[in-house]
């Protein structure tokens, strides 16, 4: 267990920004939390729980306890099937040392999530996804905390709300995550999931599909296209890409014949981000000490030293800037502290 005061968030959030915390908890065990909330900690305090850090913008310092789980272990339990499996990890397990120890175990499900940066406690909150999985396809149950109550909770699948990077747990802030289980399907057998965008095409032709091979290949492609948040402070993609009514994705197409579109159900139309903000011409640009990474412009980085608020600036021009050319309101996909 960790307790400071007046503690430096900087190597907490991926973009690197220098915000600070009032009070910092970090516990081991769901007893340390369940023993901190109990103690009184959080009443009447602002607070927040964080993972790796990898999807938050901080606007300036926070002025409320901020909580960090280290709750380890990853544990293999077989399912009602021959070929499937249980297998759960604590909250603070790093999410790609998850995904490396399930390939490892011959574990199909969740390679194409092969290195979203993170913690394994934040991946139900986002629905992370990538590679046409997301977190929602594998995710059998979630164990959380209700702070209010100091009450452990279980939540199945469905109980989960899960929708594109949004689930029950982004709409009621009381829950902390402690443990996730996921299902798995052992390697024999197995369909990989090789069918988004490009993906087939990275794989080199005469090598035979293996959940190893997936996993590098996808790492291949990240690697190529976002920055490595050791070296460049950013959060992934910035912004979530735009669901529109069909008419709007139909008059725009008939400017934009090369617009990609992704169909999504309700006959409605996800069209990426990254390409409208492209279109506008921002990718590589720089605003103060923010800028839009030059091989993707759904990333935003931080050129060295940006403040939240400048990151937020740049932002906020961003998103005029698609809404006048395209009248599609693009919102961010971090989460925005203020
Ligand atoms: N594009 C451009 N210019 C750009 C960027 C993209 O024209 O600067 C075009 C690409 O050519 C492609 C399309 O936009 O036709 C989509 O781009 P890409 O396949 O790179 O994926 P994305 O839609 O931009 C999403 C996720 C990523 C995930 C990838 C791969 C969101 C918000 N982002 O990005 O997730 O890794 O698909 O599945 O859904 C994250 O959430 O932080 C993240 C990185």
């Amino acid at each position: 267990m960790r307790r400071e005061t007046d503690f430096s968030l900087l190597k907490y959030n991926t973009f690197g920004i220098d915000v600070r915390c009032r009070d910092f908890f970090e516990y081991e065990s769901v007893d340390e939390l369940a023993d901190f909330v109990a103690s009184g900690a959080l009443e009447g305090r602002r607070w927040m729980q964080i993972g790796g850090g990898s999807n938050l913008l901080f606007l300036s310092d926070f002025d409320g306890v901020v909580l960090h789980s280290k709750i380890d272990g990853i544990e293999i339990v077989p399912a009602d099937k021959p070929n499937e499996f249980f297998v759960t990890a604590g909250s603070g397990v790093v999410w790609d040392d998850f995904v490396a120890f399930c390939v490892d175990h011959h574990l199909g499900g969740v390679e194409n999530l092969s290195l979203i940066p993170g913690e394994v406690g934040a991946s139900p909150v986002q629905n992370i996804g990538a590679y046409g999985v997301e977190a929602k396809d594998v995710i059998y149950e979630v164990q959380a905390m209700d702070v209010t109550q100091g009450k452990m909770c279980r939540f199945s699948n469905a109980e989960c709300q899960f929708a594109y990077r949004d689930s029950y747990f982004k709409h009621h802030t009381n829950y902390i995550v402690t443990r996730v289980t996921v299902l798995l399907h052992s390697e024999e057998g197995y369909q990989y999931n090789v069918s988004y965008g490009n993906l087939l095409k990275a794989i080199p032709e005469e090598m035979a599909f293996s959940l190893s091979l997936i996993r590098k290949t996808i790492i291949g492609v990240r690697n190529s296209k976002l920055p490595d948040p050791k070296e460049i402070g950013s959060a992934g993609s910035f912004f979530k890409n735009p669901i529109v009514e069909r008419s709007l994705y139909e008059a725009l197409s008939k400017d934009y014949p090369e617009m990609p579109f992704y169909e999504v159900p309700d006959g409605m139309v996800k069209i990426p981000a990254g390409w409208l903000i492209d279109q506008c011409g921002w990718k590589g640009k720089q605003l103060e000490h923010a800028g839009v990474y030059e091989k993707q412009a759904l990333v935003l980085v931080n050129r060295g030293g940006a403040t939240g608020q400048e990151v937020w600036n740049l932002a906020e021009q961003i998103v005029a800037s698609v809404q006048k050319k395209f009248s599609i309101t693009i919102s961010p996909e971090v989460c925005v502290i203020r």
